[in-house]
């Protein structure tokens, strides 16, 4: 029996609000791991956890946007870029579950909106807009408030839902990413999963889910798409320990193979490098895959230069954890 095997239990049985169409398939990508000189090169599909255009917000909302969570409520409240994903799946959830929806967004280009812009207002949120990032979380917080004096319940979704509940939506996605693994004969012993990663959650719930399941044979690279590698490290490493507190489960989130990359964030959160516009062309000419700019092309360039640098050893298999955002390719 896992050590944390009661945690684990728990994991599977703790209440959601079920959004997602799980599980997610991991694929074979032949042929272009064929183009980087491999045959070991998978995709784990979380672009297609479905719910309003997918991708990895949804897990993680099935649990900070579960029935418990949302007595009474009637006003869901979070903040974003103009291209947020996570704006886009919650403003999809209040449109489905017949609440209110306010985004803080800061200002997006002139002109009309665009990829995720367009579909935060096809979904009927109201848009509050701020001067920049900075503001919106402080913002959150005085709508919520003006809100409450108006007659609301409004529920403050925290930023990318990257709380230790948000990331038990991954902890159950490891769970799920190692029954695949597992099923997979192909003589590896050792996966290395590359993700993109910004407020942490994701990999903090793999961190988490890993860690309750005491794996070490896979590898996870959370590749920034703006802070550094030692904040990103910083906070997984905590959101992880807490994730599995919920559970009621003490774990040493250092003994789960883990390293953050910041060397693909290029001139910053958003914009797009010659990297990230090869992996973006070879992802879509040779396995018929979407990426987006600010996300998963730069976890994509990421385990790129890795397999070019690297090389893929005999035991190893490579993951790409696609986690969605392609509207923000259409913005
Ligand atoms: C498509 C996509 N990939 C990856 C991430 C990063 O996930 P996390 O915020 O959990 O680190 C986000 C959100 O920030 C996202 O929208």
């Amino acid at each position: 029996m896992p050590p944390h095997s009661e945690a684990l239990t728990r994991l599977r049985e703790h209440p959601t609000t079920a959004l997602a169409n799980l599980p997610t398939p991991l694929i074979r990508l032949s042929r272009l791991g064929e183009s980087l000189g491999t045959n070991r090169l998978w995709a784990k599909m979380d672009a297609e956890t479905g719910f309003a255009l997918g991708g990895n917000k949804v897990r993680k909302l099935e649990y900070v946007l579960a029935p418990r969570m949302l007595e009474g409520v009637t006003c869901l409240v979070t903040a974003g870029g103009p291209q947020s994903n996570h704006c886009r799946v919650t403003a999809a959830f209040a449109a489905r579950h017949e609440m209110r929806c306010v985004l803080v967004t800061n200002q997006g280009p002139e002109g009309a909106p665009t990829g995720n812009a367009l579909l935060h207002r096809l979904f009927g949120a109201e848009i509050v807009l701020v001067e920049d990032r900075s503001q919106r979380a402080i913002r959150m917080q005085s709508v919520a408030d003006e809100l409450r004096a108006a007659g609301e319940k409004p529920l403050v979704v925290p930023i990318g839902a990257s709380t230790s509940l948000g990331s038990l939506g991954y902890a159950r996605a490891a769970i799920e990413l190692c029954e695949q693994l597992d099923a997979v004969d192909d003589g590896c012993s050792e996966t290395l999963v590359f993700s993109a990663s910004s407020s942490g959650g994701t990999l903090a719930g793999l961190i988490a889910g890993l860690a309750l399941m005491d794996r070490t044979d896979v590898y996870l690279h959370g590749v920034s798409a703006d802070t550094s590698a030692t904040e990103l490290d910083d906070i997984c490493r905590r959101l992880a320990g807490e994730a599995a507190e919920l559970l009621g489960a003490k774990i040493d989130p250092g003994t789960v193979p883990f390293a953050s990359i910041d060397d693909q964030v290029g001139d910053g959160y958003g914009l797009p490098t010659p990297a990230s516009r090869e992996a973006t062309e070879l992802f879509g000419r040779y396995a018929g895959i979407v990426l987006d700019p600010t996300y998963s092309s730069k976890a994509a360039a990421a385990l790129i230069a890795h397999v070019r640098d690297s090389g893929v050893h005999d035991h190893q298999r490579i993951v790409f954890l696609h986690t969605g955002g392609a509207p923000g390719l259409l913005a």
